[in-house]
């Protein structure tokens, strides 16, 4: 029997009758469209499937659509509308930071919630955000350089704005 959830997706209210077994994953992809979240292992290892629950990375594979009722879910559509990572993703793109992008939508969202949580990262920090990010074809090298150099890019533009 499906149960009502209420949630608020990218900014706009949804309402949905969904089956309490519904992933939030398959949620957002099915009955909302919104195949940027991405699924590898389902199973809460590779990071392809990360939302931003109420601001916090989640794995959309592991929670359950329900448990998503009366909170706010940002996926990387809701990004891209904002201009939010608009930074983020021009520095993966100039740093060679993705080649198939499988990745690349869980490695953005990781990315803005850490420097939206420490804006100054050490590269150590960097790493250890990503610590639940897999790329298969990139390396991280090039990942972490574009998270720095945004991070620096984000600081500056703070310091010139006083
Ligand atoms: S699909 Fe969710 S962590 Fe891999
Ligand atoms: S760019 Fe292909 S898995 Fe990361």
């Amino acid at each position: 029997m499906k149960v009502m959830l209420s949630t608020t997706v990218n900014g706009e209210q949804v309402q949905e009758a969904v089956l309490p077994r519904t992933s939030l994953a398959d949620f957002l992809r099915e009955d909302l469209g919104l195949t940027g979240t991405h699924l590898g292992c389902e199973m809460g290892a590779c990071g392809a499937c990360l939302v931003l629950m109420d601001g916090v990375p989640v794995h959309a594979c592991l929670v359950l659509a329900v448990q998503a009722e009366g909170s706010t879910i940002e996926t990387i559509e809701g990004l891209n509308e904002t201009g939010a990572a608009a930074d983020l993703q021009a520095r993966f793109h100039d740093r060679n930071a993705l080649q198939c992008g499988f990745c690349t939508n869980g490695m953005l969202m990781s990315a803005q919630a850490l420097l939206e949580a420490n804006p100054a990262p050490t590269r150590d920090e960097i790493r250890d955000a990503l610590s639940g990010n897999y790329c298969r074809c990139t390396g991280y090298e090039a990942i972490v350089d574009a998270i720095d150099t945004t991070a620096r890019d984000r600081a500056a533009r703070t310091e010139a704005a006083k």
